[in-house]
């Protein structure tokens, strides 16, 4: 994928570039020793854990985990593809990306993107001037005000109205291919003709303000009620939420977001001043939604219409909410009376009585057990072991951590089962833990190689002799190694990025930041001495192997002209 910008344009821009000077100015940095440091943007936390390293040029946040290159960091922290977070650096850096020519297929992508951002702002513009002007406009005004919508809140929301016909879009935007992947058009008999048609239109906007699909909803009791843009390359429905962009305009930092379920949901809950609530696009609430979310807030409250199907969805969202739930994240779950959304209960009780039910809603924890023990038995041996039975899975998706550690206990104490819970501990280390073990002597070494990628010289000067090494994950240690030797990065940064989106990128990135307490002129001696520690440890192996051997079943010449070398003393 990112073969099209080429490689050495990429080595070239992240030493040209200060990841000091990048992440300071979306982020304020302090210095503190050799490293910058600041609370991590990435979670919410009161002390600061995210570290910046000038000369690594590489980030890492001790407790969330987070960490990569400058390249990385804008890709989270912007929301931006692979391909703009180069150009950003390269505008920064004020050099052109010489693209790769012809076979070139990400510029292209790239321009597709672009035009499809455009057109998709000119449609929604498009759709708010008809709710102004077309002749039959009455229609649809009248229907936003039978629903009790004021047009501050339309505005903010761009609510706009596709007029009833069929071939309105194409005339008015002349682009019949662009108009169909943006999803605008749909295709039967032959013929192009407008998706939407006679419905109220949401634009549905990413968190950088692009509009990138649209919900339209009838005007009557017809079906489908809502209909959403299908799949483009610009719009993931599983990867978006309706409204968080409107959210973060109003407070870039909610202190919690109310996760509802419509569209109208959304806006009703803004214009009663509940305006950090933002909807799941009609699926099944997913991992990358809420990650989405936490990366503003510490808190969300997931709430859920009161029928059968609302609680059903309350349910299946535990999928996703248990695979993202860390210590410094809360979930709530709000179930609201049966047949009432949140637009319904706004106004049928008012804003005060909802936003105490919010205050109140139930923890996640005590949702979940709830949840699985109202029908069981817990008096009965039948019942606990079916309950731990289903609570397994979804205690097994969480990180290590005081929440993981406190449910186990409460899922032991309800089942008085001693056994579930040693088997479920170690299930998913995080970062937290590993950080604490002392790490193997293969991989202290590579450790030390990945962070100081300059000591291949000394490999260059001295190679390994890779005869006399081995234990496990040897070959995985060689390829590094050999890829260090040979391309021979400049920085850590530079040797991450060539392992971007391979196999081996997420272990690279753990050495990248495993800490080594050591000052900087050891180094380098400390990594010799472990290269030689690695060699011995082979060869007391082999001693030992041999001496057994001898001491048992006897060694043949050949195996006793290796046990005369290996009890020499080892050659410098
Ligand atoms: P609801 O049926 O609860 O809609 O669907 P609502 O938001 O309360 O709508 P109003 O109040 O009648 O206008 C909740 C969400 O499910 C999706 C939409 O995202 C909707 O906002 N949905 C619903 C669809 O995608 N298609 C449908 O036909 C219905
Ligand atoms: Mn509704």
């Amino acid at each position: 994928m990112s073969g099209k910008i080429p490689r050495q344009f990429i080595d070239d821009l992240l030493v040209r570039v200060d990841i000091v000077d990048i992440i300071d100015s979306h982020v304020p940095l302090k210095k503190t020793g050799s490293n910058y440091t600041s609370r991590c943007p990435f979670h919410n936390e009161k002390s600061p854990s995210f570290n910046v390293s000038r000369n690594k040029q590489f980030y890492h946040c001790f407790g969330c985990g987070v960490g990569g290159n400058v390249i990385t960091f804008l890709i989270e922290f912007n929301h931006l593809s692979f391909v703009e977070a180069i150009e950003e650096l390269a505008t920064a850096a004020g050099v052109e990306i010489p693209y790769e020519n012809q076979t070139n297929f990400e510029p292209e992508a790239k321009n597709k993107l672009l035009d499809l951002q455009q057109i998709m702002a000119k449609i929604a513009t498009f759709y708010i001037e008809q709710l102004k002007q077309h002749s039959q406009k009455k229609i649809a005004i009248d229907y936003l005000k039978g629903r009790g919508i004021q047009g501050i809140i339309a505005r903010d929301f761009m609510v706009g109205y596709a007029p009833d016909g069929w071939q309105i879009l194409a005339p008015q935007f002349n682009n019949i291919e662009l108009l169909c992947e943006a999803g605008m058009l749909a295709y039967k008999n032959e013929q192009y003709y407008d998706r939407f048609r006679q419905r109220i239109m949401f634009p549905i906007r990413n968190k950088r303000g692009h509009v990138i699909g649209f919900g339209g909803r009838v005007l009557d009791d017809s079906q489908p009620k809502y209909l959403n843009s299908p799949e483009t390359p610009l719009f993931h429905k599983s990867n978006e939420v309706y409204g968080l962009y409107e959210l973060l305009k109003k407070n870039a930092r909610p202190s919690r977001i109310l996760l509802v379920e419509g569209y109208m949901d959304v806006i009703m809950l803004a214009q009663f001043g509940i305006d950090y609530a933002v909807a799941a696009l009609g699926t099944n609430l997913t991992a990358t939604q809420l990650q989405l979310l936490f990366r503003s807030t510490p808190e969300v409250i997931v709430c859920f219409d009161g029928d059968k199907a609302g609680q059903d969805a309350a349910w299946k969202a535990m999928d996703a909410v248990f695979s993202v739930l860390n210590d410094d994240r809360q979930v709530r779950v709000l179930i609201l009376p049966p047949a009432h959304d949140p637009d319904s209960l706004l106004r049928a009780e008012g804003v005060e009585a909802f936003t105490q039910r919010i205050e109140q809603s139930e923890m996640v924890s005590a949702y979940f057990f709830n949840h699985l023990t109202a029908t069981l038995n817990l008096t009965s041996i039948e019942g606990r072991a079916k309950l731990a039975h289903q609570a397994k899975p979804y205690l097994f998706k969480l990180v290590n951590g005081n929440f993981k550690k406190l449910m186990l206990a409460k899922l032991k104490e309800l089942t008085e089962l001693e056994v579930i819970v040693p088997a479920l501990e170690n299930s998913k280390s995080s970062d937290y833990t590993e950080k604490n073990e002392r790490p193997s002597l293969p991989r202290w070494t590579l450790a030390l190689l990945v962070q100081n990628p300059i000591l291949s010289e000394k490999l260059v000067e001295n190679p390994i002799d890779w005869q006399v090494l081995d234990f496990a994950g040897i070959e995985t240690f060689k390829k590094i190694v050999q890829t260090i030797c040979a391309e021979k990065p400049a920085t850590t940064a530079q040797l991450l990025e060539y392992y971007r989106n391979q196999p081996k990128e997420k272990m690279l990135n753990t050495l990248a930041f495993l800490p080594i307490p050591l000052p900087e002129e050891s180094i380098e001696a400390e990594f010799i001495g472990a290269l030689n520690q690695l060699i011995l440890q082979e060869r007391k192996n082999r001693l030992d192997k041999l001496q057994i051997q001898a001491d048992t079943v006897g060694l043949n010449d050949s195996e006793k002209e290796i046990l005369k070398n290996l009890l020499q003393p080892m050659p410098r």
